[in-house]
């Protein structure tokens, strides 16, 4: 009777990731999704702690009380205190942490399951994904908080790379092949599994993390999903599979984003190789024209229609406040302003509009590239706001740029162009931006929020 409760309990559970997952598509609603989902989780633990039928001896109940504990605690504070512009790092950690218990739970349960040819084919299947999962991600959270952060290219390593992964398929085939009970080969497995991630991730640009890590993420759902396989356990299928398929599209959407197939993002060196060429001389030459906070004042007070577009360097001056406040005056002055949203802007999908969201602007004011770009030719002022690579010309002009062919913002249709940042530096693909050296590009030099809100004061002043 219990188990039919518990059923009934996991399907509850399942139709909220489900439903929170469709929320979470819209920003309007994702918080909500996110609380919804959250809760058909908590249904599902405390369903099973209650409900299940097996017997458990009392220090079992400790140990699963304490992990779930000291992981909450953990949790609760690390997601509070985590500044906006290192939530790709925390993803990374959050992520590797599941891989690691999906390969925990299979090197456990391997040794219960010895002699049962298709459990343990699962339990291989769920430990090297697990493992390159776990191990992936930890590469990719030391790249993108800096500690790795030099360019590691062994040569020919994608063909040592597919040599190893053949070798780890053929070793875990032999395995269940031969129904081995050899503990050690297990252990020999799931190292060459770590082994692997590492050798995967390393040579992938910093700039393609995010992209990793949304791979990696879709692996850990794989991998949790075998171990729903394994124990039969409905609600813990669903959402390894829920994973698993949101973390392959998100991939696939940011791949499309920047316009260049899954092989390039993990055979190529976007933004590392491409960083040693600044400076070199090969980028746009010429002079850049310095503006004033009152010229920027005078220009955007006296326009009709004005696009920001903001960028990672929004997120790094934590602009999002006095934006609002800016466009709120224009728009009392009847300067209509909107937002051209760049689906790879900052550093994480949706970005954008989070920091946006939080300052409380409206919807319907964030545009996204292909309805915006037939804009910008209307447009009087374009305020380029701590971006860079999203409206670098060179994705359309030069074929030797990495960045040829990503869709970008095509801002040098405004009038003007003012670009907000604090100096010439390049942006995370390492290139020059020839929009700077524009003739109706002005550069506003400094910190976003600092020089925004000048030209606030400017303009209430006006
Ligand atoms: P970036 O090209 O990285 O440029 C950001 C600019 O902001 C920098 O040039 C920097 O110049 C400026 N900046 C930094 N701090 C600032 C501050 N406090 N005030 C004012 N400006 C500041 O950013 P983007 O245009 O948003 O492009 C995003 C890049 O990340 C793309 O290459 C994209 O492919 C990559 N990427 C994004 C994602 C996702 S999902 N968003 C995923 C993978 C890759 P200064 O240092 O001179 O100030």
């Amino acid at each position: 009777m219990q188990g039919h409760w518990l059923e009934i309990i996991y399907l509850i559970a399942s139709v909220t990731f489900v439903g929170g997952l469709k929320l979470l598509g819209n920003a309007e609603t994702a918080r909500r999704g996110n609380l919804i989902a959250a809760f058909g989780m908590l249904l599902a633990i405390i369903g099973t702690l209650v409900l299940h039928e097996e017997e458990v001896a009392p220090i079992i109940y400790i140990l699963i009380f304490s992990a779930i504990g000291i992981g909450t605690v953990i949790g609760w504070i690390t997601a509070k205190k985590v500044q906006m512009t290192k939530m790709p790092e925390l993803v990374s950690l959050f992520n590797g942490m599941g891989g690691a218990c999906a390969a925990l739970i299979s090197l456990i349960e391997f040794k219960h399951n010895m002699g049962d040819p298709s459990k343990v084919g699962i339990i291989l299947a769920g430990m090297v994904i697990g493992s390159v999962s776990f191990s992936g991600s930890m590469i990719a959270f030391a790249k993108l908080n800096g500690t790795l952060n030099k360019s590691i290219r062994i040569p020919a390593y994608n063909i040592i790379n597919n040599l190893l992964l053949v070798g780890i398929f053929a070793f875990a085939i032999f395995l269940v092949a031969t129904n081995s009970e050899n503990v050690a080969l297990i252990y020999l497995l799931f190292a060459v599994a770590l082994i692997y991630g590492v050798l995967f991730v390393i040579p992938i640009g910093g700039a393609d993390m995010p992209v990793v890590i949304s791979l990696l993420n879709s692996f850990t759902g794989l991998a949790a999903a075998f171990g729903g396989f394994l124990y039969g356990n409905m609600v813990m299928l669903t959402g390894g599979i829920l994973v698993g398929s949101a973390g392959t599209i998100l991939t696939l959407a940011m791949c499309k984003a920047m316009n260049r197939p899954l092989s390039n993002v993990i055979f190529g060196a976007f933004g590392e190789g491409a960083a040693a060429s600044v400076g070199g001389g090969g980028g746009p030459q010429g002079s850049v024209r310095e503006v004033s906070v009152t010229d920027t004042a005078v220009l955007m007070n006296y326009s009709q229609r004005v696009i920001i577009v903001p960028g990672y360097g929004l997120a790094v001056a934590q602009a999002q406040h006095v934006i609002h406040e800016l466009e709120e005056l224009l728009e009392s002055r009847g300067v209509q302003v909107k937002y051209a949203i760049h689906p790879v802007a900052g550093r994480m999908p949706g970005h954008m509009n989070v920091l946006l969201a939080e300052s409380n602007v409206a919807y319907d004011k964030l545009v996204e590239m292909e309805h915006i770009n037939p804009e910008f030719t209307n447009t009087d002022v374009v305020l380029v706001l701590g971006a860079n690579d999203v409206v670098n010309p060179a994705a359309h002009n030069d074929p030797s740029s990495p960045i040829y062919g990503m869709p970008i913002l095509d801002v040098e249709n405004a009038r003007q162009i003012i670009v907000n940042k604090r100096s010439m530096k390049p942006g995370y693909a390492g290139i020059e931006n020839e929009l700077f050296f524009n003739s109706k590009t002005g550069m506003l030099f400094g910190d976003a929020k600092d020089a925004i809100q000048k030209v606030l004061n400017e303009i209430k002043n006006m």
